[in-house]
């Protein structure tokens, strides 16, 4: 059985108050919850500060993004060590907001999942397809060139490791919503690549996050989906009683593998 996994991704939200606000809101209830593991993702600024509001106690910390070389002038950038240091344990990668407005590639992509592995952190490798694509009926192959391309040269152990997000682009911050049909249909398809391409247990074990305007009203039977196995929350983590409810969600549809 695969541990739900509930993330928050806050991105360029919040100020330093409110983050620690947030942080400790969701800290004071996130243990009603201990069949979930909980993370939040605040802007890199203000992580030092939220992982004093959340101690080491029941929610992960995670980045938005970070750089694949360990140091040296890259001006603007944040290494994998940094973020360790600041008390990460997760980074979020190849979010489709970096893809599509930063211009990450694939390639990209790929040096910093081996970069973050490396130091310790378990990345979230985000993929999906815009409306186009999908209405052009190219979803699966989008989504197995950016599985190719983001996770090229893992080991069985190292992907094991991972979280994939599938994120329909269309239905980030749209409130258009993927239905749990085509969302688990994506994420038998992941699965299914996992398959082709590590050990049964490496396929079994990787977490596949849907994300894309999960809200508590629409959680529930998207995480009941057998191949769903949490949700990277965007809109919805910046309220501590929706972040909650979505977190309430995946602790009531739990299924088995
Ligand atoms: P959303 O964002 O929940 O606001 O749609 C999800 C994400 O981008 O991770």
């Amino acid at each position: 059985m695969r541990r739900p996994f509930i993330a928050g991704n806050w991105k360029m939200n919040l100020d330093r108050a409110a983050a620690v606000d947030l942080a400790t809101a969701i800290v004071a209830r996130a243990g009603e919850f201990a069949a979930v593991d909980v993370a939040v993702c605040p802007p890199s600024v203000y992580l030092e500060a939220v992982a004093g509001a959340i101690g080491k106690v029941t929610v992960g910390l995670g980045a938005q993004n970070m750089y694949h070389e360990a140091k040296g002038a890259f001006t603007g950038e944040l290494s994998a060590g940094m973020l360790l240091d600041l008390g990460c344990q997760f980074v979020i990668l190849g979010h489709s907001e970096r893809r599509h407005i930063l211009g990450e590639t694939d390639e990209d992509v790929n040096r910093k999942v081996h970069a973050a592995l490396a130091a310790g952190l378990t990345p979230i490798v985000c993929v999906g397809e815009t409306l186009d694509e999908r209405e052009a009926g190219d979803t699966t192959t989008v989504i197995s060139r950016q599985f190719d391309g983001s996770l090229a040269g893992l080991s069985d152990e190292q992907a094991a490791g991972i979280v994939i997000a599938y994120e329909p682009v269309w239905a980030i911050g749209t409130g258009k919503v993927a239905t749990p049909d085509q969302a688990e249909e994506v994420h038998l398809d992941l699965r299914k690549m996992l398959t082709g391409r590590y050990n049964e247990a490496t396929a079994e074990a990787v977490r596949i996050q849907y994300g894309g305007s999960v809200k508590p009203d629409n959680a529930s039977e998207l995480l009941a989906q057998a191949n769903v196995d949490g949700a990277l929350v965007g809109g919805a983590s910046l309220k501590a009683d929706d972040f909650l409810a979505i977190v309430a969600a995946a602790a009531g549809s739990q299924t088995p593998v």
